[in-house]
């Protein structure tokens, strides 16, 4: 299986994620000062799968940016398995994949790609075998994707890429801000595959989505900020229940009167629930 093999020179350290008091202002004193998290708190727990969900412009993306060690908060700190690291130590073992896959390409070939991690972590190892799990992975052809050019593919392929990109150096951590964008049901079902399998490794994962009604399937917990405050955060039950009525779809309304009747809607396939939906 992947991952069964980590370079010896790999210290696994238990990545429990302590985000304590974090604020974080961007252009702190000038007139395009902006305030896009306010005294968050937040503990992620080794192999906890999480949703981090909000409006547009809540601090989501962040949120999981100052996790990965991309951006130091202008206030507050976060501990990795209790103290603070340096932004080199922290990259090592959290992959993130960015909103806009576009964002994170910068190679003219999907193998140099993916490969990055690896030539700039492990050096001396040999980048191939790494890339080549890493594609199967996320279920990309080595040999028919490897020289392709990133900015050329689709938008299903790219996430892939991005993806096989983060994974690649073997991290603790997954994060995906908004992987199902711009995916088909085909293609949102084969994510939501990958993140399985990840899950199965008994490694964190933190989603952002505002696909609540999809993702809540695969996770354990829901974070929900607004305007930069997280205003929930408990089991994915809990935020059915709890959360105010007004941010819920249709289908997550119907998923929390069928919880409240003693079902479990989250292992209803659509159609059922559908169903359902005429039902009660
Ligand atoms: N690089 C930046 N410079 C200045 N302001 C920023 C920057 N990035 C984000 N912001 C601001 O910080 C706030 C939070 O943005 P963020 O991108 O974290 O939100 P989000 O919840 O990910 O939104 P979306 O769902 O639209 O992706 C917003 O008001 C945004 O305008
Ligand atoms: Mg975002």
């Amino acid at each position: 299986m992947w991952l069964k093999r980590r370079p010896v020179f790999v210290i696994i350290f238990n990545m429990k994620i302590e985000v304590v008091n974090v604020t974080h202002i961007f252009y702190r004193g000038t007139p395009l000062e902006r305030i896009a998290l306010r005294d968050i708190d937040l503990t992620i727990e080794e192999g906890e799968c999480l949703l981090v969900a909000g409006n547009t412009g809540s601090g989501k993306s962040t949120l999981l940016q100052i996790i990965a060690g991309l951006i130091e908060p202008t206030g507050g700190q976060v501990l990795y398995d209790g103290r603070q690291r340096k932004g080199y130590e922290v990259r090592k073992h959290i992959g993130i994949a960015f909103q806009y896959p576009e964002d994170q390409f910068f190679a003219e070939t999907v193998f140099d790609e993916i490969a990055f991690a690896v030539r700039n972590f492990y050096p001396d190892e040999d980048p191939v075998p790494f890339v080549k799990r890493a594609m199967e992975f996320v279920g990309l052809n080595f040999d028919e994707f490897k020289d392709r050019v990133p900015f050329f593919l689709s938008g299903g392929e790219k996430r892939r890429v991005a993806i096989a990109s983060v994974i690649v150096h073997e991290p603790d951590v997954l994060m995906l801000d908004e992987p199902l964008v711009g995916l088909d049901r085909e293609g949102k079902g084969d994510l939501l595959r990958v993140i399985e399998k990840w899950k199965k490794l008994k490694r964190t994962v933190v989603i952002i989505s505002h696909d609540i009604e999809t993702v809540i399937k695969h996770v354990d917990r829901v974070v929900f900020l607004e305007n930069g405050r997280k205003i929930f955060d408990g089991s994915r039950e809990d935020f059915l229940r709890e959360i105010d009525v007004h941010y819920l779809t249709t289908r997550l309304r119907t998923m929390r009167r069928l919880l409240l009747s003693g079902e479990d809607p989250f292992s209803m396939g659509d159609e059922e629930l559908i169903d359902r939906v005429y039902r009660i």
